[in-house]
């Protein structure tokens, strides 16, 4: 299972989630990374869920459209949408502060 460390505010959170688990979808039913992790949508349309990937990216399926369309340039500062990846290995994402 997949150990999730989350950065937000100069603080940092650590968790287990389930394989698969989508953080979005986990905030979504009060679950880690709640209630830190900035969100909307849920479904790759309003880049709020946006977080660089500091550790991991590279068990990540590459982006999809969305996340083309959303992150832009930001993809090649490893910036991904929570909100479209379902974890299968360890990970260390950092949110900016702020409104994305
Ligand atoms: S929550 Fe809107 S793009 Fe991820």
């Amino acid at each position: 299972m997949p150990t999730v460390v989350f950065h937000k505010a100069g603080h940092s959170y650590t968790d287990v989630v389930q394989d698969n688990a989508n953080l979005v979808v986990r905030a979504g039913i009060k679950r880690f990374p709640y209630p830190h992790l900035r969100y909307e949508c849920g479904m790759g349309k309003c880049a709020k869920c946006a977080c660089r990937v500091l550790a991991g990216a590279e068990h990540l399926p590459p982006p999809n459209w969305k996340e083309k369309k959303q992150l832009g340039e930001r993809l090649d500062q490893g910036y991904r949408l929570a909100c479209q990846l379902w974890l299968t290995a360890d990970i260390e994402l950092a949110q900016d502060d702020g409104e994305a």
